[in-house]
């Protein structure tokens, strides 16, 4: 393990060099949206759509990992493209986002209930306490960029949120992004 410098193209998310990426897909996001009828008419005509990617440098035995998420815009209905929203499997780490490129919302909620939203733009860095649940949602016209930095061990959980929703959605209301209670979240 040796330090390096790393290249972060704040427009396209770029990592250089990198140690893998993935992507998500539209497909992917099946439930999820509040408007099946949208989804399966964007699914229908837009196709499969990459709707994020992420980069990730990943120095074995090291404590912390690093990397990009750039968002896709667009909406499925009234909501925007988001990531699927997560606890970390280990209750005990936090993580930071570094917007880079584009405008978002990060929608957090903690387990006994508060809700939190930070707006992304450029030059703001998230601090995302440990154990609050994060999402992001890209509310702009053009790629969301942000790097991220946790710890390599604290994990993804995902199941609470895929079956509960997020107590906070984000919106298109006339064009204007706006932030309301999950009118089906069940607590
Ligand atoms: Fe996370």
């Amino acid at each position: 393990m040796l330090p390096e410098g790393v290249a972060i193209d704040p427009l396209t998310g770029a990592v250089t060099p990198n140690t893998g990426e993935y992507t998500k897909r539209l497909s992917e996001f099946r439930g999820i949206y509040r408007d099946q009828k949208a989804f399966d008419a964007l699914l229908g005509m837009a196709g499969d759509l990459v709707t994020y990617r992420v980069v990730e440098y990943r120095a074995e035995n090291s404590d912390i990992f690093f990397g990009t998420t750039t968002m896709m815009p667009g909406r499925v209905g009234d909501e925007y493209f988001m990531t699927r929203g997560h606890y970390h499997a280990r209750r005990d780490r936090g993580e930071i986002y570094y917007t880079q490129s584009g405008e978002g919302m990060l929608v957090l909620q903690s387990r006994d209930g508060q809700t939190r939203e930070v707006a992304m733009k450029p030059g703001i860095c998230a601090f995302i306490p440990p154990d609050w649940a994060h999402r992001s949602v890209n509310t702009g016209k053009t790629p969301l960029v942000f790097t991220w930095c946790c710890g390599q061990d604290a994990g993804h959980d995902y199941d609470e949120i895929a079956a509960k929703g997020m107590r906070t959605l984000v919106i298109a209301e006339n064009e204007v992004s706006v932030c309301i209670p999950n009118p089906k979240y069940v607590t």
